[in-house]
């Protein structure tokens, strides 16, 4: 079997893939170790031009390769910071009214898929498969092709598909759309991500979809799919467990006084529905007086591209409303909401998440939402706590046994609280078993080796005539902008 190449924005070090990082990294790492391959990406450095240029910078574990380059200072503002951010997320999130365009970044942002591309095939050989994660990489298939590369291709979107009403609000939509279909295999979260890129093929871009997600369009023919991401639940069930009697939980425990906890962890993003969330639970201390003094919301939130401005805005509004509902409900002896901006220990997390008697998980949109999975997880069977959880992860239609709500109506995710709160433990245990059976029938293993499975069975692009094959050997040696090969990645 062929090697595995990983392309993602960011790469876990080597280190996180031992199992302190989120799933992902894990997961991926397993599929790259029974293989070998290289994971490739963006080192999270901005680096001087010499240096980015002299990337990638390797690293090796066993039969894994870790290969990261360094983005100078206006490549990471057009790439990342500007298109990736504060275009492609905010829009893909439907939040148009957040997002903007400007062409220059779009341009960074073809420039540096380009770029990462035209390293990457230096490193390629004929056999191996490429897999590619996210939406900083749309175009990056395209990119590979130009170099030459005939190697399968496949992408995995882990954020959600807009519908095309909303997509088409970006204007070089066509040409995004045109770029994603050069990969083989597109996988999607859910079954609405995929319908939503099928609608925008047959009615935007005069293509075709075919039973079994056959996709033919741009004169090209692909295949989608929907492998839904998970974790591996006995393990953070083992860990949580194991971790139940550290100090942290102690202190913890210590300080809530025998009060009731609720738990939020999502990075401080505006697609969390933090705001939402806060005045939901201020709903209930409103509405119900019994419960004021006795229920604690903690939220963990650490701050993630702060230099987004509305990153900042999110962070002030949040700051604001945390202050002005404890500035209400507080006693003496008691603050309702706890708000921390920093990032916790994943363990230590999930030792958290079996102290709480709920998990509250409220995305405004979010594509698959990975916190949900690992609550559940993380709960002691014998007395579990209860997961409420919007209609918008796309954990939601996996995760039947949680209270389903809608993040805009506060007075409905307040009933769900007090529905939880006093839920008795025969009801809770049912719902538990219910989520805990979808979470092992399609873990993090199942999500990995579908995909792969299906991308592995994708045909083989034939080699161009001129004998340019997987290696990229006598590909093109033009960039996507034009761009003579050894042109500064920033220009
Ligand atoms: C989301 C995205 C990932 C990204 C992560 C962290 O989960 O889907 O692709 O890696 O956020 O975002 P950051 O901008 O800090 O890399």
């Amino acid at each position: 079997m062929g090697r595995l190449i990983v392309v993602s924005n960011r790469v876990a070090t080597p280190t996180e893939t031992k199992g302190s990082a989120g799933g992902l990294a894990v997961g991926v790492f397993g599929a790259l170790k029974d293989t070998g391959g290289v994971w490739f990406g963006w080192s999270g450095d901005v680096v001087s031009e010499t240096v980015a240029n002299a990337g990638p910078t390797l690293e090796q574990d066993g039969a894994v390769t870790f290969a990261t380059v360094g983005l100078t200072r206006k490549d990471y503002d057009q790439y990342y910071r500007g298109f990736s951010n504060a275009t492609l997320w905010p829009v893909f999130h439907y939040r148009n009214d957040l997002a903007r365009y400007e062409r220059d970044e779009y341009a960074g942002y073809r420039r540096v898929n380009a770029w990462l591309a035209h390293k990457l095939v230096k490193l390629l050989q004929p056999d191996d498969i490429i897999w590619a994660h996210d939406y900083h990489l749309l175009p990056f298939a395209e990119a590979l092709r130009a170099e030459g590369v005939t190697n399968r291709i496949g992408f995995f979107l882990h954020i959600p598909f807009p519908s095309p009403q909303i997509l088409i609000n970006i204007p070089p939509h066509e040409e995004l759309v045109k770029s994603l279909c050069c990969y083989d295999l597109i996988g999607f979260q859910t079954d609405t991500d995929q319908l939503a890129f099928h609608d925008y093929i047959e009615r935007h871009a005069r293509g075709t979809v075919k039973p079994g997600g056959n996709v033919e369009a741009f004169g090209r023919k692909l295949r989608t799919g929907v492998y839904r991401i998970g974790v591996f639940p006995d393990e953070i069930a083992e860990q949580a467990k194991r971790y139940e009697s550290r100090q942290h939980v102690m202190d913890l425990k210590q300080s809530l006084e025998g009060r009731k906890l609720i738990m939020s962890v999502d990075r401080l993003d505006y697609s969390k529905g933090l705001v939402e969330r806060f005045r939901a639970f201020e709903q209930l201390l409103e509405r119900s007086p019994e419960w004021r003094g006795n229920v604690t919301l903690v939220q963990i939130a650490p701050p993630t591209r702060a230099d987004v401005s509305t990153y900042q805005h999110i962070r002030q509004d949040l700051e604001y409303e945390a202050g002005r509902i404890n500035g209400r409900y507080s006693g003496l002896d008691y603050t309702p909401i706890r708000y921390l901006n920093q990032r916790y220990d994943r363990w230590k997390l999930m030792s958290l998440f079996r102290e709480s008697q709920i998990g509250f998980v409220t995305p405004l949109h979010d594509g698959m939402n990975l916190v949900a999975k690992e609550y559940v997880a993380a709960q002691n069977p014998d007395d579990p706590g209860v997961l409420v959880l919007s209609m918008f992860a796309g954990a939601a239609a996996e995760l039947t046994g949680s209270l389903i709500v809608n993040p805009h109506d506060s007075v409905g995710m307040c009933e769900a609280l007090q529905r939880a709160l006093s839920m008795p433990v025969d009801e809770r245990q049912r719902r538990y078993e219910m989520n805990m059976a979808a979470l092992r029938k399609n873990d993090l293993g199942v999500w990995r080796d579908t995909y792969l499975r299906d991308l592995r069975a994708v045909p083989l692009m034939k080699a161009a005539p001129n004998g340019a094959h997987g290696t990229g050997a006598g590909a093109s040696r033009k960039t996507q902008d034009g761009a003579p090969d050894d042109a500064p990645a920033a220009s």
